[in-house]
């Protein structure tokens, strides 16, 4: 482990915030805490919060580097993203790890979402030469129109324990390629990671002389949350998290009328269809609902499966979930690590409790694993439970490895199960028929953000758009057009004739 941290600069005690370069780490005096391994409860090592005096010292140096940065060419602006990204491809292993150290993931998806971040960059790089704008023709004569896109400004960055580089990644690599600069507020269930990955940016900011455009601070929502979502400066706030937190940040953010982008909670479902290949539902159910211990916002948390193949689905989940390797997550044949934390824990329980008492079967897994050498961590079996249709707490996120399996007879009763929560972040279907895999995908079919065929609910690839509808909170990051959100839209309008024609051929004026 000390070689790890070593390689990552993370000394025993840490600064909570940065501007950016090598010497931008300010001497922050807040609270000082410290971050715990998931794998055995021991200390990692401690970071001194963030006060928010630190908070309005960054902010202004985000203003002055923002000045700069926004009028540097935006193919130029990718060079320097595309060196992230090559820094990041150098430290893709190490920071993998320090990912599982920190959040308890396992080595394997550490490593997947350091290279998320990865992808990004590549695609941020692309994005540089193609933030295009439309051209419009004038109704008026001799006039041109377009439209461009030009930065935000300072964009707040809050992002959840259990992608603490790859949803940082996906923020910051294109905010910062649209010419913004960026505050980061990562969880503080991961400082470390956060630290990390400033290490790996700062020679690159050094280089470029870019004090004040990667910031980091670290500190409690109360206070650097609430900082950043009622500061003005910050035309746009993107936060990962629960439905609860993201809902305050949409509500104080847009008191002021500012933009959020939200990634909020989801409660994701596969229908499995009487067609469906059954070997690949099981890989993609169990990846669904084991990976990351269920930690993911497109965690697999229910199953609606067809009543005739219901019985044949439960004994192969039953088999697949019996040879999931349980344990220290650093380990190569381990496929379940940790939950985060023990307040992870209590809440697991807490719902099986209420899975109990409102007539579900736990058919598989809820007990506590104790792993020997990491007593300390919150080990747990997976969980299957044979569900009744109106088994309430399945409209709940929990956020643990818990799969509710329920039946449907028809193809239309199942999607509107699939619907019926008020998140809509993934979905997928398991089927043959080109029938029900339009149905799903047409507008009657899937209300989600993410709708797949014969692929499970969460890895998703970054050239898509990412997030989700409903409570989900509506925002979309990563791929595709998600650009636009960390941009400001102008439309031009120029007059190149000796005339002044209105629009709408109104005449007004004196002769
Ligand atoms: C999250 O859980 O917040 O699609 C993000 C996935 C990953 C990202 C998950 N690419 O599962």
């Amino acid at each position: 482990m000390k070689e790890l941290l070593k390689t990552l600069g993370i000394k025993a005690e840490n600064y909570g915030a940065t501007t950016g370069t090598s010497d931008g780490w300010l001497k922050t005096s807040g609270e000082t805490i410290v971050s715990i391994s998931p794998i055995d409860g021991q200390p990692i090592a401690s970071v001194i919060q963030a006060t928010e005096s630190d908070y309005r010292t960054i902010v202004s140096e985000a203003e002055t580097a923002f000045n700069k940065w926004r009028m540097t060419p935006a193919p130029r602006r990718g060079l320097v993203i595309k060196e992230i990204g090559d820094a990041l491809r150098v430290y893709k292993e190490p920071l993998g790890r320090l990912i599982t150290l920190e959040m308890g993931k396992i080595v394997q998806e550490g490593m997947g979402e350091v290279q998320e971040a990865i992808d990004c960059s590549d695609f941020a790089l692309g994005l540089s030469r193609q933030l295009y704008g439309q051209t419009m023709h004038s109704e008026r004569n001799n006039h041109r129109m377009y439209e461009q896109w030009h930065p935000l400004g300072i964009v707040g960055v809050i992002t959840a324990f259990n992608f603490p580089v790859a949803v940082w990644g996906w923020n910051f690599l294109i905010s910062s390629v649209c010419g913004n600069a960026t505050i980061w507020k990562p969880s503080s269930k991961t400082p470390l990671t956060a630290i990390a990955v400033q290490n790996i940016l700062a020679p690159i900011a050094d280089k470029h002389q870019l004090h004040g455009l990667f910031n980091m601070i670290i500190g409690k929502g109360r206070d650097i949350g609430n900082a950043m979502t009622t500061d003005r400066r910050l035309p746009l706030i993107s936060a990962t998290g629960s439905c609860d937190m993201g809902r305050k940040v949409a509500q104080t953010v847009g008191a002021r009328l500012g933009r959020s982008l939200l990634e909020l909670g989801g409660n994701n479902a596969i229908i499995v269809a009487e067609d469906a290949d059954m070997d690949l539902a099981v890989r993609a159910i169990l990846f669904g609902a084991v990976g990351t211990s269920g930690q993911r916002c497109t965690t697999t948390r229910r199953i609606i499966v067809h009543h005739s193949v219901k019985k044949e689905l439960l004994s192969l989940l039953k088999k697949a979930y019996a040879q999931v390797t349980i344990g220290n997550p650093e380990g190569a044949l381990i496929l379940m690590g940790p939950l985060v934390d023990e307040d992870a824990f209590t809440t697991m329980m807490k719902t099986l409790e209420t899975v109990k008492s409102q007539g579900g079967n736990i058919i598989y897994g809820g007990k506590r694993v104790v792993v020997s050498g990491c007593e300390g961590g919150f080990y747990v079996e997976p969980v299957i439970i044979d569900a009744p249709p109106e088994l309430d707490v399945m409209k709940e996120e929990t956020f643990a490895p818990i799969l509710y399996v329920v039946a449907y007879k028809t193809f239309e009763e199942a999607i509107s199960i699939q619907n019926s929560v008020d998140q809509g972040l993934s979905s997928a279907v398991f089927t043959d028929s080109i029938s029900y895999s339009e149905k799903f995908l047409s507008h009657a079919g899937s209300d989600c953000g993410l709708a797949n065929v014969n692929i499970g609910t969460s890895g998703a690839e970054i050239g898509g758009s990412f997030g989700g509808e409903k409570d989900t909170g509506g925002g979309r990051e990563s791929g595709s057009e998600s650009w636009k959100a960390y941009m400001r839209r102008q439309t031009c309008t120029i007059n190149w004739g000796g005339e002044l024609p209105l629009a709408q051929g109104i005449k007004f004026g004196v002769d």
